[in-house]
């Protein structure tokens, strides 16, 4: 085993890319590589990508441009695209970009040590079929270091639902739920190592169904009551969700189980039953409005948090509005929103489709009330007192950052707090994009 060579991760996309990036660095560890922050003194330079909409896609490209003059420069160094464009163009990446030597997909990323040990002698390695065997099975156990408090954690992978806008299916595969021995396990390994916040990741989270200690089948409300008996982790949490997988216990979760935390990710991407239906979403405006309102008889001030699509095919300006609507409905604290993007391979791309011009003004329009109702929820927070895990420090001297229950950035300035601690704080500003508060 060589030792001190260097890898440079980038990592686009959803919290699952994060998740894995942090994976790879450990399973290239076992061929002597350490993590670097430049990419000027990698030895390897690895592209965790996002194919979800084409502007993530296309930053990829040229991305791998800039690394041109240091591949001159330093002839050995290598250079990998991973994750989701990895897996959806494969061969197609080298073809267009021939300083790439690697691509690795998201389901076969375990097999990093081999791959980059392929490279030595000048050669190009591609790994892009979904492997018969389990990743994390093969994958060496975390390490041990001290670490930062907030983590996240994959519990169940890939989606089964085919929205027909959606290029994660195919680009994740098959849904799989991870075992939940495995993920108590790594929970237990990240609390001795100093975390104190866990986020389960899934791209349907809430549709895990792994196989339970007991042998049996459990749900994800099952798997977060067996992480709520962890001594020394704090609070957890979990995206993202579908509405259709919502499950009463899940619920009940949220009024009785003290470290979930009250956020809830749950993207509804229409308002329109007619584009839902043309989404292939499978729910209704209704059936989820009336979901919310069950959430919010369990858990009252909980903070919800979604995405939209706007500009889907056939998207009439009723339609747009029937979104409004249902965001004027909802209130949320926080959300997500695109212009819908042609995705090669999936259902609605075939379609006709809506003028740029007119998605552009529909997302303004829709964003500047999310962003009124998320300044309004924020405000409120204002005189009220919340628990804090803090994370970092800030920009200035003594002041520290953490997040509130609500998942608000929250500034203190102390210096009694440490990194990794939890605390009260009473609200005293609403800034546009964090709240300052002080110690109680
Ligand atoms: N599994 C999650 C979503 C994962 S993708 C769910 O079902 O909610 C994250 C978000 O990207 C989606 O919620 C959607 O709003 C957006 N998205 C996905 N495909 C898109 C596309 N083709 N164009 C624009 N936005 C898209
Ligand atoms: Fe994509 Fe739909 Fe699956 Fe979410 S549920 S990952 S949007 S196909
Ligand atoms: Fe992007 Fe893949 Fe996540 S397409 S959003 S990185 S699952």
């Amino acid at each position: 085993m060589s030792t001190s060579k260097k890898v440079f991760v980038k990592t686009y996309g959803c919290q699952m890319n994060v998740y894995d990036s942090e994976r790879m660095v450990e399973a290239l560890g076992s061929n002597g590589y350490e993590q670097t922050a430049t990419p000027e003194e990698a030895d390897m330079i690895l592209l965790n990508t996002c194919h979800i909409r084409e502007k993530a896609a296309e930053k990829v490209y040229s991305e791998l441009g800039r690394f041109k003059e240091l591949k001159v420069e330093k002839p050995n160094l290598k250079i990998g695209v991973a994750g989701c464009v990895a897996q959806a163009e494969g061969e197609e990446i080298m073809r267009r970009q021939p300083l790439v030597d690697l691509v690795v997909g998201p389901q076969s990323y375990h097999r990093l040590p081999e791959l980059e040990s392929k490279l030595e002698n000048g050669g190009k390695s591609i790994e892009t079929d979904f492997p018969e065997e389990d990743k994390f099975t093969v994958l060496k156990n975390r390490p041990t270091g001290k670490r930062a408090p907030s983590a996240f954690l994959t519990v169940q992978e890939g989606c089964d639902k085919f929205c027909a806008f959606c290029v994660v299916p195919y680009t994740r595969g098959a849904e799989v739920s991870r075992p939940a021995e495995q993920i108590l396990s790594e929970a237990r390994n990240l609390v001795e190592r100093g975390v104190r916040e866990i986020t389960l990741l899934g791209q349907n989270v809430n549709a895990y169904h792994g196989v339970g200690i007991t042998g049996k089948e459990w749900t994800l409300a099952r798997l977060i009551w067996e992480l709520n008996y962890i001594d020394g982790l704090h609070r957890i949490r979990f995206t993202t969700s579908h509405p259709n997988d919502m499950a009463d216990d899940l619920i009940e979760a949220h009024a009785s189980c003290t470290k979930l935390m009250p956020y809830l990710h749950l993207p509804v991407q229409s308002g329109s039953n007619k584009i839902l239906k043309r989404m292939n979403r499978s729910h209704t405006a209704e059936s989820y409005l009336k979901l919310i309102e069950k959430i919010r008889a369990a858990r009252p001030d909980i903070l919800l948090s979604g995405d939209f699509i706007v500009g889907f095919p056939e998207e009439t300006e009723e339609d747009f509005e029937d979104t409004i609507n249902l965001i004027k409905e909802v209130k949320y604290g926080q959300a997500f929103s695109f212009k819908y993007s042609t995705r090669p391979g999936t259902p609605a791309a075939e379609r006709a489709q809506i003028p740029e011009s007119l998605k552009t003004e529909r997302l303004h329009r829709l964003q500047d009330l999310i962003a009124a109702q998320q300044r309004e929820i924020q405000d409120q927070m204002v005189g009220r007192t919340v628990r804090v895990l803090f994370e970092k420090k800030g920009r200035f001297a003594g002041q520290m950052v953490g997040k509130s229950e609500y998942l608000h950035a929250v500034h203190v300035t102390s210096e009694n707090v440490a990194i990794g601690s939890l605390e009260s704080v009473r609200i005293t500003k609403s800034k546009s994009n964090s709240l300052t508060g002080e110690l109680i």
